[in-house]
């Protein structure tokens, strides 16, 4: 069985609960790395992804203070965790439970892993009201 799936009934991706869906960009947020699942989920290749801002992925149905939290905590804190909808090049979609991470390399270069993980169903299922009120108040 294929790691990845897509919902007949919907534009809706799944991808494997022993998946691991990585992506690291350089301080700004272009994206340097993406390993084979997430381009595939996403339907890239991996050049098409190099080079490109990480809102290539964004979904319009992702509020704004979403991401807004996510640059916050990972340059203050050093990670960020959260549930969001990521949009595909065929306009699909997929949910992901994502951790951001900050890493400092020993030449002093910033840069930004993701991790993504199968979201709990209930987590998606909270973050749909949610996120539509929060983008109905942008
Ligand atoms: C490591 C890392 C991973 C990110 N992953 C995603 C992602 O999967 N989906 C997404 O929409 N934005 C992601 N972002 C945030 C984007 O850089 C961007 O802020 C967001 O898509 C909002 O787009 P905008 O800045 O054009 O409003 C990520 C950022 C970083 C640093």
């Amino acid at each position: 069985m294929s790691d990845i799936y897509k919902d007949d009934q919907s534009e809706e991706w799944y991808f494997s609960r022993d998946s691991y869906v990585l992506s690291e960009t350089d301080d700004k947020g272009i994206i340097l790395y993406a390993n084979d699942i997430f381009c595939r989920l996403a339907g890239y290749t991996l050049e098409e992804l190099i080079g490109e801002p990480h809102n290539i992925v964004r979904h319009p149905d992702m509020p704004r203070i979403a991401f807004k939290g996510l640059w916050d905590d990972i340059q203050t804190k050093g990670f960020w965790r959260g549930t969001v909808k990521n949009l595909r090049k065929d306009r699909g979609y997929y949910w992901v439970d994502a951790t951001a991470l900050r890493k400092v390399h020993l030449d002093g270069r910033v840069t930004y892993l993701s991790i993504r993980r199968v979201p709990d169903r209930a987590a998606v299922e909270a973050c749909i009201p949610l996120y539509a009120e929060l983008k109905a108040q942008e």
